[in-house]
């Protein structure tokens, strides 16, 4: 028998890969399901992205390299922040990581010792809380649904959230999963706290390139942030590039000194010819062209699904980028909701409470018009809406 760590037993598997596995099971015995559950662009990663994986694969890069990564992808992270947000990093304040995910759970692993708490807000990314918990640390939320999704109304609750124990904040806009972007004057209600209070902050940017209208600052930019935020990014989301697994972040050298010991035990580096492609993706491609495309076909299908629930009588705060929208729903189960909508309406979405938003449920719009109008009309007709 194997006798488990406290830890592990704490944290549940992702709430999403749960409706995941669902819909490939059954589309998998034939049944078509319009899959709104998942979290990536339907979209192809560029052909000149790919052909730059070859060519790093035929120049023999399958090696090991500096764990941090290699040179030419920690500078093109580095211009690609500077240049596009904003930022003021050199090479020696990245690590390159498998995946924005992994950036995330080392920087946590870095920072949150056991007994400290940390300040998420909900609707928060499903990772966040057992990240913290395998920390050995606490999760404190703050409630935006009260708030349409909004942070600006909450920054009152935000300080009541503060305690002497408060190690870290994670801020994330636009939001996974409610496709809110942050005001400026949120931003600058974070940074006045973090700053006041002396606490470390995350920055996840990692969907920064995919804002429909408005602009958004960058946390680190803010006066006396340099040094206390890490921010978060990578080619997964704007470049489609998800199952290459590359992230990056980028915090003051202190901090990537230190979460460098945690990256170097665990996953010694990223992978080699995926380091090649991802500077290739940052600094040798046209950003505006592929994420303008991508910005402009996940709008479009915002306001389609959003249209199409509000002729039905259910109001969605509307997302303002990203490519997700919570969708409110009568029920006290939203799991079984979800498992359902599969089983009998052929639609893949996820529970609120994977969120910490129970009552609600995500739909990821990377699926066509046609498909999310198939998909409304379907749980329509079984009575889901
Ligand atoms: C808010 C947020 N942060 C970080 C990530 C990590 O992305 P990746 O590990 O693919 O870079 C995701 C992925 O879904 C996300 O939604």
């Amino acid at each position: 028998m194997i006798d488990f760590a406290e830890r592990v037993d704490a944290v549940e598997p992702a709430a999403p890969f749960v409706i995941s596995n669902l819909v490939s099971e059954l589309t998998a015995a034939g049944h078509d399901i319009i899959d709104l559950s998942v979290g990536q662009p339907d979209v192809e990663t560029p052909t000149p992205i790919v052909e730059a994986t070859k060519d790093a694969l035929d120049g023999g890069h399958t090696t090991y390299t500096p764990s941090d990564g290699i040179p030419k992808l920690r500078r093109a992270a580095a211009d690609y922040l500077n240049d596009r947000h904003g930022l003021d990093y050199g090479p020696e304040n990245v690590v390159a990581t498998p995946g924005g995910k992994q950036a995330l759970f080392e920087t946590v692993q870095t920072i949150v010792d056991p007994g400290d708490e940390v300040i998420v807000f909900e609707p928060t990314w499903s990772s966040y809380e057992p990240m913290v918990k395998l920390a050995g640390g606490e999760a404190v939320r703050v409630d935006l649904a009260p708030h349409d999704f909004h942070l600006e109304p909450a920054l009152d609750d935000l300080q009541e959230a503060v305690s002497e124990d408060t190690a870290l904040v994670i801020l994330n806009s636009p939001v996974n999963p409610s496709g809110m972007v942050f005001s400026e004057a949120a931003f600058r209600g974070v940074r006045d706290l973090a700053v006041d209070h002396d606490l470390a902050v995350v920055s996840d940017e990692i969907y920064k390139e995919l804002i429909f209208e408005k602009d958004q600052p960058s946390l680190a930019n803010y006066d006396g942030m340099f040094d206390r935020t890490v921010t978060i990014n990578g080619v997964s989301k704007t470049f489609s590039m998800t199952g290459y697994r590359l992230g990056f972040m980028a915090a003051p050298t202190d901090h990537t000194t230190q979460a460098g010991k945690v990256h170097s035990h665990s996953v010694s580096c990223a992978t080699n010819f995926v380091q090649h492609a991802a500077a290739y993706a940052l600094s040798e491609t046209d950003v505006d062209a592929i994420a303008g495309d991508m910005k402009e076909t996940f709008r479009r299908r915002r306001d389609t699904l959003v249209d199409l629930f509000a002729e039905r009588g259910v109001d969605i705060p509307v997302p303002e980028g990203a490519f997700y929208v919570m969708i409110p729903i009568e029920s006290d189960d939203d799991m079984q909701w979800c498992k359902d909508a599969v089983r009998e309406a052929g639609v893949g979405l996820v529970p609120g409470r994977a969120f910490g938003t129970p009552g609600w449920v995500r739909a990821s719009l990377v699926d066509t018009e046609e498909r999310i109008e198939a998909a409304v009309d379907r749980l329509a007709t079984e009575g889901f809406v």
